[in-house]
Formats: C-alpha cells, structure tokens, sequence
C-alpha cells in the first residue's frame, strides 16, 4: 500500500485544528444524543426510552388496551351486560383517570363496577392464582391495562428530509473518517473491522428507518445500526486524537 502522509508529522498548529474540530464533532454528538432523548422518549406514550419509541418514531404504534380486549371477548362472564358497556365506553373515552372513581356516577363509576366483579379474582389476595397475577385493585393497577396506543409514524416528508441531511452530512464525516484513519499509524485488520462496522452501523440505521415503515420489529436495525455508528465514530475520533498527540512511533 502506498504510504500516505502521518498526522502526528504535521505542524503543531494543524494538528491543534484538528484537535479543536474533532471536539466540536464530539459536542456534535452528543447533542444528537440528548435531541433523541427529548424528540423521541415518550413517543411510545410511555415515559422512558425503549424499543417501541423507534417502532412509535418509524413504524407507528396501534395496541388496544388488555382491559378492553378482555372485556370485548365476554370475560368475565358474569359481568352484568350494562357495567360492561359501561366499562367499554369509559375504557374508549378520553377520561379514563377522571372517571375512574368519579363520586358522581355513584354505582356506575368504573372503580365501583371492577371492585363488584373483578377484585374477587384480581387481587393481591385472592384465590385465583392467575387473575391474582393481574391485580385490578388501586387506579395504577387498572391504567397499566387500561390504555389504548395509537402513536402515527413521522411523516413521509419528515423522513425523507431527515435522511437528506443525515444521509449526506454522517457520510461524509466517516469517508472522512476513514481517510484521516489512513494517515494514522493504525491502519491494520483491526482499524479495518472498526470501519466497516463504521459504515455497516450508518447503513442499518439510516436504512433501518425506511424498512422499519413496513416491519416494525427492524426498528432493533436502527437501535443496533445506531449504537454501533455512534461508538465506532467515538473510538475512530479517539485513534485521531491519540495519532495526533502520541509520540511518533519509527516508520515500520
Ligand atoms: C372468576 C375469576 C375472574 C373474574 C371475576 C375476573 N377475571 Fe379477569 N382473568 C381471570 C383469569 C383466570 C385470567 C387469565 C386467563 C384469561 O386470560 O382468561 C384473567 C385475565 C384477565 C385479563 C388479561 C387478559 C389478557 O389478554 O391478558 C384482563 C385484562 C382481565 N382478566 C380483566 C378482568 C376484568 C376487568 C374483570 C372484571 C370486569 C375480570 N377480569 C374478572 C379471572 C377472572
């Protein structure tokens, strides 16, 4: 292979811009991370961030609310047919932790109704070793189960303006990346591998975007895609650096 130039044999000055750019870069990123964290925790409608957020972001997220399954399948059948239309209809509304023990439906306040025909089989105490394991009895108890999702994908625009300017501008650091890498002292089958998870990390997640639209389980691509980009573009930043300022090693 031809010799290219080394880094660590420019002048000081140089070598100090490349410093300061590789920092900015670095602020870069991390401002990327806590966007994802503000834009796109949450976005399954559940706090914190987890795999349904990207499947929320990329894939939209549709689930009806167990308490309502259960209900629409006729169980339990022994619920009187009003106190299951009127559970049906509060679980449908948009009230749910309002309505639950609202005083002013008296009898027919939801709380009411699930202690009647529920709490016999679904509480911490009962007899029923499976419905124990549901346990219906506080308002936190019933809204884990008791929530409809409907999370819509970003837009079509929103993703192909997002992959226009992530597209370009993340592919033309790493091709940068990988040149720089070219003129550091390591450039054997290990800076190789780093690399091409380098690439293969952009490939999957800004790829796994538009694939995730139709299978929502490839939104673990983007997670895995994105978590690979980000580390190697950490540890190639790293290998720069350390190029830049560790002694000069004797040409092999
Ligand atoms: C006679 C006992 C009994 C009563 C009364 C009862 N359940 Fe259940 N429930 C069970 C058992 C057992 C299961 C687990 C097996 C199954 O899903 O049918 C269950 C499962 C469930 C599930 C989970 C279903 C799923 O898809 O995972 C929900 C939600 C539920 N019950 C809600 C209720 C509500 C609401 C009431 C009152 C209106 C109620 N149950 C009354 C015994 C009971």
């Amino acid at each position: 292979m031809t010799d290219f130039p080394r880094l660590r044999s420019l002048g000081t000055l140089h070598r100090l811009a490349l410093t300061l750019l590789c920092l900015v870069l670095a602020g870069g990123f991390a401002a990327s991370a806590s966007y994802l964290q503000i834009k796109v925790s949450g976005r399954d409608q559940v706090k914190g961030m987890s795999l349904d957020d990207v499947k929320g972001t990329y894939h939209g997220i549709r689930t009806r609310a167990p308490l309502l399954m259960a209900l629409e399948r006729n169980h339990p059948e022994t619920l009187p047919a009003k106190d299951r239309e009127t559970l049906i209809k509060w679980l449908n509304g948009s009230r749910i932790t309002e309505d639950y023990d609202n005083p002013d439906l008296g009898d027919d306040a939801p709380a009411e109704i699930i202690a009647r025909n529920c709490v016999s089989c679904h509480g911490r105490n009962s007899q029923d070793a499976q419905g124990r394991k549901l346990p219906l009895e506080f308002l936190d108890d019933v809204r884990a189960v008791a929530v409809s999702r409907d999370v819509s994908p970003n837009p079509v625009e929103a993703v192909v303006a997002s992959t226009h300017a992530h597209a370009v501008s993340l592919a033309t650091l790493s091709m940068l990346l990988c040149l720089l890498m070219a003129c550091t002292r390591w450039r054997g089958g290990f800076t190789g591998l780093v690399l091409a998870v380098h690439g293969l990390g952009l490939v999957c997640d800004i790829g796994g975007w538009w694939l995730t639209r139709h299978h929502a389980d490839l939104a673990a691509l983007i997670v895995a895609g994105g978590v690979a980009y980000f580390a190697t573009s950490g540890l190639l930043m790293l290998m720069v650096l350390a190029e830049l300022w560790l002694p000069a090693r004797d040409k092999a």
